[in-house]
């Protein structure tokens, strides 16, 4: 046998265990699960994932191509399975895999062909529930003072637009508190997270009310533009259809967002972090609190290069009077942020570091989170010797 030849059935072999692991990891998703099951037995549909680019041969990227081409045509069979395209609760039951098989072998070529082109790429609109409570963390010692937002990795910037969703937090015991709802009550856009440590509980919540938000601008490599109706559509296909409110609340938030998409400069984040800077100091007013932050997005950069981040977060703290910079990433991936002890590799760790006329104030640690919000466990201990 060829090199070649040897060396793409060793990477099949591979790439159909990944499927096997999914299909393991995510049972509880009946669509995807099946899928995956599928395909650890099938060569020939799994063997699409070989076009992947390097270090792209993932399960979720199949996946992705599968679900951006239901979107755009469903009237094929496999589409009447996808609660994002039949509606939630409209799925019919039973086994989806001569539907997916049929769909998938008559669009061959446009599958192979996406998946040749294309990465995943999200932007999770529900991290919004994490990324309040930690703007209101960082705004605790100077309340009122209006907003620059900037975040690293922003994607298509749907969570600049932070302050215009309704953010829901629940109780763990929803029997002995209500919820709280923070942000725009009456909000298109609707988050949800369960709040485990009580910090937004009904007493609190007028504390945790974020100042005006007057500056917002990202960066991202790859920045999507909510006009281009393809990478919206790409951006979707990349949210998994099965997860209750997911793709509801996406398109919520694009919609919301169409006519005034925030501005998301194309550069890596360290180089163009004090352009985004600008652009936000420039619409929010010199004295403005500046906030750069991220989720999940310093997981993507090389050891050296949140090195040189931290450093330039640094350097931007001589020229900005009130600095934060928070950040929701996997343990360690945050410069300066000590994560828990208890959190667990695939964890959400939340720090601030602040600065405030050019000294640095102790780093603190927030807490932890699901990584799209689902709930939270922060508390605002260390923000000027408070202690809930
Ligand atoms: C997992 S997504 C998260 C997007 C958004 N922060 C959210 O939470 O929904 C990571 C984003 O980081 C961007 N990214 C990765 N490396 C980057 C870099 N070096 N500079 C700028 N953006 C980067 C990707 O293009 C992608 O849009």
């Amino acid at each position: 046998m060829p090199d070649e030849a040897r060396h793409d059935l060793e990477r099949l072999a591979r790439i159909q265990r990944r499927f096997s692991e999914f299909g393991s990891e995510y049972a509880t998703l009946p669509l995807y699960a099946t899928i995956c099951r599928h395909l650890t037995e099938d060569q020939d549909l799994a063997s699409l994932l070989l076009a992947a680019r390097p270090g792209q041969a993932r399960p979720v990227l199949w996946l992705a191509a599968l679900h951006d081409l239901v979107l755009r045509l469903p009237e094929t069979p496999a589409a009447k399975w996808y609660p994002s395209v039949a509606g939630a609760g409209r799925t019919p039951s039973g086994d989806p895999w001569p539907d997916v098989r049929r769909t998938v072998l008559d669009h061959r070529d446009e599958l192979v062909e996406k998946i040749s082109t294309h990465g995943t790429q999200t932007n999770e609109v529900n991290r919004a529930v994490y990324l309040t409570l930690g703007l209101a963390a960082a705004s605790r010692d100077v309340p009122g003072r209006p907003l620059a937002l900037v975040e690293l990795g922003a994607s298509a910037g749907l969570l600049l637009a932070v302050d215009r969703y309704a953010v829901r937090l629940d109780s763990p015991d929803a029997l002995s508190a209500p919820p709280v709802v923070l942000g725009e009550p009456g909000s298109t856009v609707r988050c949800a997270g369960q709040d485990r440590s009580g910090v937004a509980s009904p007493g609190r919540a007028e504390a945790l009310e974020l100042p005006p938000v007057l500056g917002r601008a990202g960066v991202d490599l790859d920045p999507v533009d909510l006009a281009d109706d393809d990478a919206v559509r790409w951006l979707e296909a990349c949210l998994w259809p099965e997860v209750p409110g997911r793709v509801e609340r996406f398109r919520a938030a694009r919609d919301l967002l169409r006519d005034q998409q925030p501005t998301v400069l194309r550069a890596d984040m360290v180089d163009g972090l004090s352009r985004a800077v600008e652009v936000a100091r420039s619409q929010a007013g010199e004295g403005a609190h500046v906030v750069v932050f991220s989720s999940w997005a310093l997981t993507y950069l090389e050891r050296s290069r949140r090195t040189d981040l931290e450093a330039e977060v640094c350097a931007l703290a001589r020229d900005c009077a009130l600095l934060s910079w928070l950040t929701a990433e996997p343990p360690s991936c945050a410069p300066g942020i000590e994560p828990p002890a208890d959190v667990d590799e695939g964890g959400t760790v939340v720090g601030l570091r602040r600065w405030r006329d050019g000294h640095e104030r102790a780093p603190v640690t927030l807490g932890t989170c699901h990584p799209h919000g689902a709930w939270v466990d922060l508390r605002f201990r260390g923000l000027d010797g408070q202690t809930s």
